[in-house]
């Protein structure tokens, strides 16, 4: 997974949030957050970040990862389910909540949803990541797997923009901004991509897709921003 494009999109959405809200740091959430790539590289900007995660494991990883970083004075720990959120954090008392590949693990993704959208500030965002069903689709079939192409069109833990949309609508949350992450690095050969200004290229040119529409459709994961309905 290109977490570089994904860096790029997020830091975009940031950004925008710190221009419309005058704030520099936010208070943000990585549900699922794992072992904390994304969350020590976000706190070495400045932000204070929550994990909650239910693996033990990656909680310890993150804890060592954050001590290595220079950045554990920003960066906690917690277990939990991502159903828990606002229990955990509080209603209205988060800036963002990050949801990076978790929503096609949980087992309920709507209600997960809505326990993020509590926990946010009315001024707040929510960054979700999921896998894209029309990519799996693909995947499948080019490797001549036609039956398991057939069944991605209707997994439930594949999305399109249209299912987030209204997962988004009945969590009281409304749609900021999409992205396609990863539209062609999962389908480039490796030996072409060798080199740092080989990979630095791909990157951009997968920027520069990611808002197309088409592409955008194809790409292995789908990034949508949104924020709470006013
Ligand atoms: C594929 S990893 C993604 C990690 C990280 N967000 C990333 O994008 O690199 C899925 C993560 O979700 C966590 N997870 C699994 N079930 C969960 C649940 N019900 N609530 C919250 N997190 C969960 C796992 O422990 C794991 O850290």
């Amino acid at each position: 997974m290109p977490q570089a494009q994904l860096a790029r999109v997020l830091e975009s959405q940031l950004a925008s949030w710190q221009q419309r809200t005058g704030r520099r740091e936010a208070a943000i959430v990585d549900v699922g957050g794992g072992t904390g790539g994304m969350a020590t590289h976000l706190a070495a900007s400045g932000h204070t970040l929550t994990v909650i995660d239910p693996s033990p494991d990656a909680l310890a990883s993150l804890s060592r990862r954050a001590t290595e970083a220079e950045v554990a004075d920003r960066v906690t720990g917690r277990q939990g389910d991502a159903g828990d959120v606002s229990s955990l954090m509080g209603e209205s008392s988060v800036d963002v909540v990050l949801c990076h590949r978790v929503l096609d693990v949980v087992d309920q993704p709507s209600e997960a949803l809505t326990s993020m959208a509590a926990a946010l500030r009315p001024d707040g965002l929510i960054s979700l990541l999921v896998p894209g069903r029309r990519a799996a689709a693909l995947g499948h079939a080019i490797n001549g797997q036609i039956e398991a192409a057939d069944q991605a069109m209707d997994d439930p833990r594949r999305f399109d923009l249209d299912q987030i949309v209204a997962l988004f609508d009945a969590a009281g949350l409304e749609l900021v901004a999409e992205h396609g992450i990863a539209a062609l690095a999962d389908l480039v050969p490796e030996s072409a991509v060798e080199s740092s200004a080989a990979r630095q290229r791909l990157l951009e040119l997968e920027v520069r897709l990611s808002t197309d529409p088409v592409f955008r459709a194809l790409a292995a994961h789908l990034h949508v921003t949104g924020r709470p309905r006013p």
